[in-house]
């Protein structure tokens, strides 16, 4: 497999840090998830293709977490913390009160383990990556706010749209073209929440 496509080259000439941004785009694109006046939040950011595209789209702070480090961008707060570990709220909360956020208006996840080539367990822990963005994250989220996820299509797939829909008026699994059409990566979208 050529690693090393279109979008790879893409991402080099117009400067992103990932090819990952061209799935940002395309979704954005489709779906107009962030907004001019939204605080983002974004969990599995480095090294920072989706947020330099969070850039563009928003003139707000953004707040963008890993458990890798990330070269800063301008106008985003970073924080290096696992989705994991229940402590990462109390750092979240701290960085909205120092910078005057009440809520978020859209919250984003890439995150991802690396890959094992096991699809089970690789879907069991990109479920898990997303049960634990949603618990952090939706009582951060505003009325009407929008959340995407990456996950890896598996068994629970299902089961975790069902459990969280029911907060969003509205929800869909996407896969952008730039995803790599042999892998199980699908992004899921809930848009207005209650
Ligand atoms: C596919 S990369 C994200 C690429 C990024 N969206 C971009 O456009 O540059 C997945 C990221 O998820 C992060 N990640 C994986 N598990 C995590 C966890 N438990 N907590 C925080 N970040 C995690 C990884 O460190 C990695 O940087």
């Amino acid at each position: 497999m050529d690693r090393k496509d279109k979008y790879y080259t893409r991402a080099k000439k117009e400067k992103y840090r990932s090819r990952a941004a061209f799935k940002l785009i395309e979704i954005e694109k489709k779906y107009n998830v962030i907004g001019r006046d939204d605080y983002v939040l974004e969990f599995g950011s480095s090294p920072g293709g989706w947020t330099q595209i969070i850039r563009e789209y928003t003139d707000m702070p953004v707040v963008s977490v890993d458990l890798n480090r990330m070269v800063p961008l301008d106008n985003v707060i970073f924080i290096q913390g696992n989705i994991n570990d229940g402590s990462l709220h109390d750092k979240i909360n701290e960085i909205m009160v120092s910078n005057g956020i009440k809520s978020f208006n859209t919250v984003l996840s890439d995150a991802m383990v690396k890959t094992s080539g096991n699809s089970e367990m690789d879907h069991y822990r990109s479920y898990e990556l997303c049960e634990n963005v949603m618990k952090l994250s939706v009582d951060l989220l505003s009325k009407n706010g929008n959340m995407l996820l990456k996950q890896f299509q598996g068994d629970m797939t299902n089961g975790f749209l069902d459990k969280w829909k029911g907060n969003f008026n509205f929800y869909k699994i996407t896969k952008p073209h730039a995803s790599r059409a042999h892998s199980k990566e699908i992004y899921i979208l809930f848009k207005n929440k209650h």
